[in-house]
């Protein structure tokens, strides 16, 4: 295959990006199986609410799932936009709910026939590194097979949480693509804090000089959802 190699060719080395672009490595997993699940106890206070269209809701969640990962990708869409993802019969969309909080982000589309891509997953900060991300899998992973599937994908990306990749692959998810993705600094389209993720520092033209300093700010308390 002689394009092949002269494309690989010439991805090899450095590419220098322009000022307030963003560059990510992206690994895509999947299983065609559904696989054992890790037996956890029952955790009161604990429930999957499904978000059809619900957008405030469900844009408050991404961003404290996401912010300080960079997720950007359902920023830029319009209510309807995404009330016309969230509410299609083939997309499921779930907040993880714990004791009366919003923790987590759950979302399955199997527009793709006979799949299902984990579209969005995660938790909120707080729950980080607490079993929430293991239980909230076995429930993806439930859910995902409740359908007549013959395959569960996901992508993650080096701006992820560290821990995604790994733990996917504890999961059952088996690697078998990567890409380079490119993009504008979301930060600096004013979509994102400039203070968000401050491990991948902001370079580019800011709009203000007040905004050439980004600090990491505080983090607000996830607010309790009435009962
Ligand atoms: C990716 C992510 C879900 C991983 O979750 P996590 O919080 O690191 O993982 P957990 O703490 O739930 O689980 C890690 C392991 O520790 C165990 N564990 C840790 N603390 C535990 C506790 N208090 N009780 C029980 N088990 C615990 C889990 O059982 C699990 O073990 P296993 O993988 O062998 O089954 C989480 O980091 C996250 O949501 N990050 C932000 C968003 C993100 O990057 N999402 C991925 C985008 S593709």
């Amino acid at each position: 295959m002689p394009r092949q190699r002269s494309i690989a060719l010439k991805l090899n080395g450095y590419t220098d990006l322009p000022l307030g672009k963003i560059a990510t490595i992206v690994t895509y997993l999947e299983m065609r199986e559904r696989p054992r699940l890790k037996r956890l106890p029952a955790q009161p206070g604990w429930a999957l609410e499904r978000l059809r269209d619900e957008t405030a809701r469900y844009r408050a969640l991404f961003r404290s799932v996401g912010e300080d990962w960079l997720w950007f990708s359902r920023l830029h869409v319009t209510d309807a936009q995404l009330t016309a993802t969230i509410g299609h019969p083939d997309v499921e969309a779930y907040a993880l709910v714990i004791d009366g909080r919003d923790s987590g982000l759950l979302e399955l589309d199997f527009r793709p026939e006979g799949e299902c891509e984990l579209a969005y997953f995660g938790v909120v900060p707080e729950a980080v590194g607490r079993g929430t991300g293991r239980r909230l899998m076995n429930e993806a992973v439930r859910r995902a097979f409740r359908r007549p599937i013959g395959r569960f994908f996901v992508h993650t990306c080096s701006l992820d949480h560290p821990n995604a990749l790994p733990f996917y692959m504890r999961s059952g998810f088996t690697p078998y693509k990567r890409a380079i993705e490119v993009a504008d600094d979301p930060r600096l389209r004013g979509a994102l804090p400039l203070g968000a993720a401050p491990q991948v520092p902001v370079l580019g033209p800011l709009q203000t000089t007040k905004a050439r300093q980004p600090v990491a700010r505080p983090r607000k308390p996830i607010a309790k959802r009435p009962s």
